[in-house]
């Protein structure tokens, strides 16, 4: 059997906090606990569960901003959490991340066109012409047009400015798009384009998708299988129309129930 794309074995990460103001007492969160999860290429996998339940922790171990406690997070095979800087950024070349708030996610003082080299200057470096080249490239793969190439992220819609974060992250041609509520933030009819453009560049890279959402009718539209967490774990795993219309856990019908999205399931 080949190596899959992502593997996360059993990772934990505990956050310990002061409690109350009062009590000082040391009051310890147990973030994420003890997760599996194996991602093969091309796989879109939707990651829902209410806030708190640890989606965000899991995401930044997997791409290597935070250290687990115990576990490890194996990208085609080797563990980005035991390899040098130098090894690590190599591997940022594989798995990307894009987050919730386009607004904050692009520098305002930086033109679109260095904003989306700037992960690809970090691996190569590139001259003038090449970087025109491929920022052009990006803009089109996610459907902008040239001429944003010389605006500024305050001159673009929220639409466009989550476009640019896509496209930016497309830049080093990662084989893993980590979307942290990347939709959540845009109104339903630019998410519904959004998402089928990740749809769009999912079957044209093959690009496995790990999709952290709130809104389990983006996660329906975009995602081939579901993993459903709660309180640090994940309690339920499957095909994604599967279990949005027929959820067996009582958490996931609860979290049906409350994206008001039982009666539209199945239809
Ligand atoms: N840096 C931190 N220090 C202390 N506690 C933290 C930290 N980051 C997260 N937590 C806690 O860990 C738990 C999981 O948080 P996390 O952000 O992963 O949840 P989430 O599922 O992404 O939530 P949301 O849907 O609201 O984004 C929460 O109880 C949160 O308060
Ligand atoms: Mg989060």
């Amino acid at each position: 059997m080949s190596t899959p794309l992502l593997n996360v074995e059993a990772v934990s990460r505990v956050y310990h906090s002061l409690g109350g103001m009062f009590s000082g007492k040391r009051h310890n969160v147990r973030a994420v606990n003890q997760v599996s999860l194996s991602l093969a290429e091309g796989d879109v996998v939707g990651l829902v569960g209410e806030s708190g339940s640890g989606k965000s922790t899991l995401a930044r171990m997997i791409i290597g901003l935070e250290q687990p406690d115990s576990g490890q997070v194996l990208l085609k095979g080797a563990n980005i959490h035991a390899c040098r800087a130098q090894q690590l950024r190599r591997m940022r070349q594989t798995m990307q991340m894009v987050f919730q708030n386009p607004y904050t996610a692009l520098n305002p003082l930086q033109r679109i066109d260095a904003a989306i080299v700037e992960p690809l200057v970090n691996f190569k470096s590139l001259s003038q012409k090449e970087r025109t080249t491929v920022a052009v490239r990006a803009l089109e793969d996610v459907g902008l047009p040239a001429r944003l190439l010389h605006a500024y992220p305050h001159q673009l819609s929220g639409g466009e400015r989550q476009r640019v974060c896509i496209a930016r992250a497309l830049s080093v041609q990662p084989k893993l798009l980590l979307c942290d509520e990347a939709v959540s933030a845009l109104d339903k009819t630019v998410q519904a384009q959004v998402l089928t453009l990740l749809r769009q560049l999912q079957q044209r890279y093959k690009l496995a998708i790990l999709f952290i959402s709130h809104d389990l009718a983006a996660v329906n539209q975009l995602c081939d299988k579901l993993l459903v967490m709660r309180q640090g774990e994940i309690v339920e795993r499957g095909n994604c129309q599967t279990l949005l219309s027929n959820a067996t856990h009582p958490y996931t019908q609860k979290l049906l129930a409350a994206n008001h999205y039982l009666e539209g399931v199945g239809q």
